[in-house]
């Protein structure tokens, strides 16, 4: 069964692609490494544990990842992150802390290990600031080599971005080290805003959450309606919340679910244009292409996947 490693800064959406995860029969959540983004990376180890003992997988261990941007020494969370995700990251809704602890081994080492024991097998999915993975790579270069899959939900080629014109939030928190897992030689899948803003999630699909009568189910139902609201006043146009992690787990699992455009991407690190995802010009004529963006995908085949498999697993089916 593929192993499976999710990098996120637990979010409303980072917590769907949990749900994604742990909802899908074909991967086996080996851990989470956590980062700093929507939260703190202390906020975001608590709602990792708690959110994974509601969900009844209080086996997936957690591990600390670095708390900010290579190039910086601390990190403060945006002032919009409240206002979109809630001040504690899950959309203000209330759920136990965990008995458990985050690991003692952390979260660039674990990659490493993870990596050497699991070669092909692994899949490792980044849906928050790619700290983590950058650094891993710079201790253990040839891990980019023996890691099956890295799929990161980030970036934005085909359509502007979400925190400037040029600029994912992602991306945005740490473009070098964006820059580095790109151009490092590793094969990447960049689930970017040119997809994820095409798939929406409404209250008509929240409600079926909420008629399963499950914690589980009151839990993301009352999350996920707090983004639908959130969305609603920065995004009306949308009519819907953008489901832009759960999608990076959901093509990490099933590829055919977008199509990409192979090409040689970099991250801008210098202004103006500071965290724009590019195709680098300097490699146009390199026939080895070490990045596929995703920029089409069937929409309707994603949200009945996304919608059978964390209705599953509310329902403890999984
Ligand atoms: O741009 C969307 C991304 O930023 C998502 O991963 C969301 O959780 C935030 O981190
Ligand atoms: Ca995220």
């Amino acid at each position: 069964m593929q192993k499976i490693i999710l990098d996120l800064d637990t979010g409303i959406d980072d917590t769907l692609a949990i749900a994604y995860a742990l909802g899908s029969p074909e991967v086996e959540l080996i851990g989470i490494t956590a980062t700093y983004g929507n939260v703190t990376l202390e906020q975001g180890m608590r709602n990792d544990l708690a959110i994974t003992d509601l969900f009844g997988h209080s086996q997936v261990p957690v591990y600390p990842g670095l708390s900010h941007a290579s190039t910086k020494d601390s990190f403060t969370v945006l002032s919009g992150s409240a206002f979109i995700h809630g001040k504690n990251g899950i959309g203000d809704v209330e759920i136990p802390d965990s008995a458990r602890s985050a690991e003692s081994e952390n979260a660039v080492d674990f990659i490493i290990d993870a990596a050497h024991r699991y070669g092909e097998e692994l899949t490792y999915v980044a849906t928050g600031p790619l700290t983590n993975i950058a650094a891993a790579i710079a201790k253990e270069p040839d891990i980019k080599n023996e890691i099956g899959k890295i799929v990161i939900m980030g970036g934005a080629l085909t359509v502007s971005g979400n925190v400037a014109p040029w600029r994912e939030a992602n991306i945005s928190q740490d473009p070098e080290a964006a820059n580095a897992l790109f151009t490092s030689g590793a094969q990447v899948t960049m689930v970017g805003l040119d997809v994820t803003l095409q798939t929406l999630l409404t209250t008509e699909e929240t409600q079926q959450w909420r008629d399963l009568h499950t914690a589980a189910g009151d839990f993301l139902s009352d999350m996920t309606d707090y983004y639908i609201r959130a969305y609603a006043k920065t995004s009306p146009k949308f009519g819907g919340c953008g489901l832009h992690d759960p999608l990076a787990v959901g093509v990490a699992i099933d590829p055919t679910l977008v199509k990409t455009l192979p090409i040689n991407l970099k991250v801008d690190t210098e202004d103006p244009t500071r965290g724009r995802t590019i195709g680098d010009k300097d490699k146009l004529n390199d026939p080895h292409k070490t990045t596929q963006v995703a920029i089409g995908i069937d929409v309707n085949r994603f949200l009945s996947e996304f919608m059978s498999r964390i209705s599953a697993l509310a329902k403890g089916k999984r």
